[in-house]
């Protein structure tokens, strides 16, 4: 495991500077609300028309774009899983989102990635689950993903910034 290369942010995601940034899409990739709106808002019209050429993207599974007017080069749109009641393979789609948008990442050449919070908004994935899952999943990925120099969770409030904290310092913890 290696989490010295996962870093805890609060901020807005369109503002990363960064190769690659993750868009918690939803499965026609054609945008909606939260960050998948704003991250459409920032890009500009060029960001849909390339998605409309995508044919959509099935739930924990990721497809990129260019980054259009976003400071980030890349896109990495990934639908996470809808929450219902933990029994419908929920764990497993969310990080197998992170795990795919990191082999992308890494296929793509991009050594900065910056997350959002997937699956915690409109898709009502328990908070403090969902960050466990991600930064284990991220920082068991990382090992083997050397060309990867940072990975941010950029939280857009300040509960799922400490939400995120807890459970990277568990993690450590554990290491
Ligand atoms: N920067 C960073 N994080 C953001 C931003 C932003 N600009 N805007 C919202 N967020 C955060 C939310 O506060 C939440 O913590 O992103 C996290 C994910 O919430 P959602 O955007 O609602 O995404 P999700 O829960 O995965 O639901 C996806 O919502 O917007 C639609 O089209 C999307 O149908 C899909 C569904």
């Amino acid at each position: 495991m290696n989490t010295a290369r996962i870093e805890i942010i609060q901020g807005d995601i369109t503002k990363s500077e960064v190769d690659a940034i993750v868009n918690a899409a939803n499965t026609s990739l054609l945008g909606g609300g939260g960050v998948d709106g704003a991250i459409h808002m920032a890009a500009g019209s060029a960001l849909l028309a390339e998605c409309r050429t995508l044919g959509g993207c099935k739930t924990g599974e990721a497809k990129i774009t260019r980054g259009y007017r976003l400071p980030a080069k890349f896109v990495i749109h990934t639908p996470g899983p809808r929450y219902k009641d933990g029994n419908h393979n929920e764990a497993e789609l969310l990080a197998s989102c992170y795990r795919n948008c990191l082999k992308l990442a890494v296929e793509n050449h991009c050594a900065t990635v910056d997350f959002p919070s997937i699956s915690t908004g409109v898709y009502s994935f328990p908070l403090n689950d969902a960050a466990k899952i991600a930064v284990r999943t991220l920082a068991e990925e990382l090992e083997h993903c050397p060309n990867i120099k940072r990975v941010r969770m950029v939280c857009f409030d300040q509960k799922t910034m400490k939400a995120y904290e807890t459970a990277l310092e568990a993690l450590k913890a554990e290491e």
